[in-house]
């Protein structure tokens, strides 16, 4: 942490004038979703007011961070952290999907992190250190990707886009999950308890969380040219793929319509300029009118998924390259469906979130009208190294070279370590960045010199 940040902090915050109105404005974002019990309400609020009168007059020290941070950060004053070069949450849970896209949060190093001119062979390019952020929203914009570049993320999914617009679900969307601080068995959901106030310390290793957007997408036109941006925000040692995903416009059930609305937005990409598409056949989060308000993800469906896929590379240009994202799949549905896949791909990325059921602690669904929604971090690490080994081992087995995207559960350098022990080319972290955005600095500063299977390029 900057040295001295409390203090500068303070003054910042005294010169603004914002001191008094701190405690209402953190009630506020702590209630924005609904109303803590009144212990919990009044503990909270009570700490941020006793933190208020500290820095009218001065009384505040370095131990004073982590509570600074959480109220400022639910103030929605995220910014003046990042000025001080503190991290918060990469993603303003308050904030509409909208107001994300357009305004990454969190501290933007001033050095790129890099390894040294290091360079990692992935999808027929190399990269610089093969860590990244998956399609999320925090890849959402080309705002979004030249501030993770800026970070030290070489490899970047751009959110998944649709064919036509898409509204976002009902907020809240992003919450974290505190009670979930170690990973569930292989494949596991859980019953998650999640509250819209729930917190967990920036940085923190132990970070899972929980959230249901829909797979909102603007319009093509606005996205394309967005993406072109994104494209152009990219140097060398980074790699852009552009997520995208298919519907049935008119729900008439059948696979071909799903396959030819997939092959039509990835087309659409390509001409943006993507150069790597990614087909999104994994949400946990697209809404149904099923009791649970959610489909399953479409690669439990074999014949489904690999119509699609051979829909898309039907129409893509042949340099394009070509990537399946699938949600964790048992031992049977796995080895039933990448020899199927390898030909067709480029690469195979892995783990989504994982399904899972949501409620507040009071019982009602965190996310209103979803019982379900996609967990992910620290919870499904296991998930992500069991499904990743079992990819790799079907690669070595199968003869038809793929590339392996891992993520799920990359929350510190070891995490990233073992994904790539595991015969990942590149890993990728979602919630993991969320909670720390300076987590690939941490990774370049750990393992930049030792990471092996780094190529020598001209
Ligand atoms: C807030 C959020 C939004 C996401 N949106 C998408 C998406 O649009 N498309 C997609 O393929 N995966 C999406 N994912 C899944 C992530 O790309 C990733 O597969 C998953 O979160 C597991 O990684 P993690 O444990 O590092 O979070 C999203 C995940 C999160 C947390």
């Amino acid at each position: 942490m900057p040295p001295g940040a409390v203090t500068r902090l303070r003054d910042d915050l005294v010169a603004r004038g914002l001191v008094d109105g701190l405690p209402a404005a953190f009630a506020a974002g702590v209630t924005r979703f609904g109303r803590p019990p009144h212990a919990e309400l009044d503990a909270l609020t009570g700490a941020a007011t006793d933190l208020a009168a500290r820095l009218a007059t001065g009384a505040v020290g370095e131990d004073d961070l982590p509570l600074l941070t959480r109220v400022l950060y639910t103030a929605r004053q995220a910014d003046l952290l990042a000025r001080h070069g503190v991290p918060s949450p990469a993603y303003d849970v308050l904030g509409s999907f909208r107001e994300n896209l357009e305004r990454p949060l969190g501290p933007r190093l001033p050095e790129r992190p890099t390894a040294g001119g290091r360079r990692w062979p992935l999808l027929g390019r190399t990269v610089g250190f093969p860590i990244g952020v998956p399609s999320c929203v925090l890849n959402g914009s080309a705002a979004w990707v030249r501030h993770n570049v800026a970070n030290g993320w070489n490899v970047l999914t751009y959110k998944t886009v649709r064919g036509r617009a898409h509204p976002p679900n009902e907020a809240p969307n992003w919450i974290v999950a505190p009670g979930l601080t170690t990973s569930l068995p292989p494949g596991a959901g859980a019953d998650v308890v999640s509250d819209p106030w729930d917190w967990v310390p920036p940085g923190s290793p132990a970070v899972s969380s929980v959230n249901s957007f829909g797979v909102p997408s603007p319009e093509p036109e606005e996205w394309m040219a967005d993406l072109s941006r994104a494209v152009a925000a990219v140097g060398h040692e980074q790699l852009l793929l552009v997520s995208v995903m298919g519907e049935d416009p008119e729900g008439t059930g059948e696979a071909a319509a799903l396959a030819a609305d997939f092959a039509r937005t990835a087309r659409l990409a390509e001409e943006a300029g993507a150069t790597v598409v990614e087909l999104n056949l994994s949400c946990p989060n697209t809404l149904d009118r099923s009791a649970a308000g959610v489909k399953p993800p479409l690669c439990l469906d074999a014949d489904a998924t690999v119509a699609v896929v051979e829909a898309v590379r039907r129409q893509l240009d042949d340099r394009t390259g070509l990537v399946a994202k699938l949600s964790w799949l048992d031992r049977e549905r796995l080895a039933a469906l990448v020899p199927r896949l390898a030909p067709l791909v480029d690469g195979i990325a892995g783990i989504n979130t994982v399904q899972s059921r949501v409620r507040r602690s009071d019982g009602t669904p965190t996310f209103p009208g979803r019982e379900l929604a996609g967990l992910s971090g620290i919870a499904v690490r296991e998930s992500a190294l069991d499904f990743t080994r079992r990819l790799v081992a079907l690669r070595e087995a199968g003869g038809v070279p793929f590339d392996v995207l891992a993520m799920g559960g990359v929350t510190d350098p070891a995490s990233f370590e073992a994904l790539f022990a595991a015969g990942a080319d590149a890993v990728q972290s979602a919630a993991g960045a969320f909670a720390d955005p300076l987590l690939a600095r941490r990774c370049v500063d750990e393992l930049g010199e030792t990471l092996p299977r780094s190529v020598e390029v001209e």
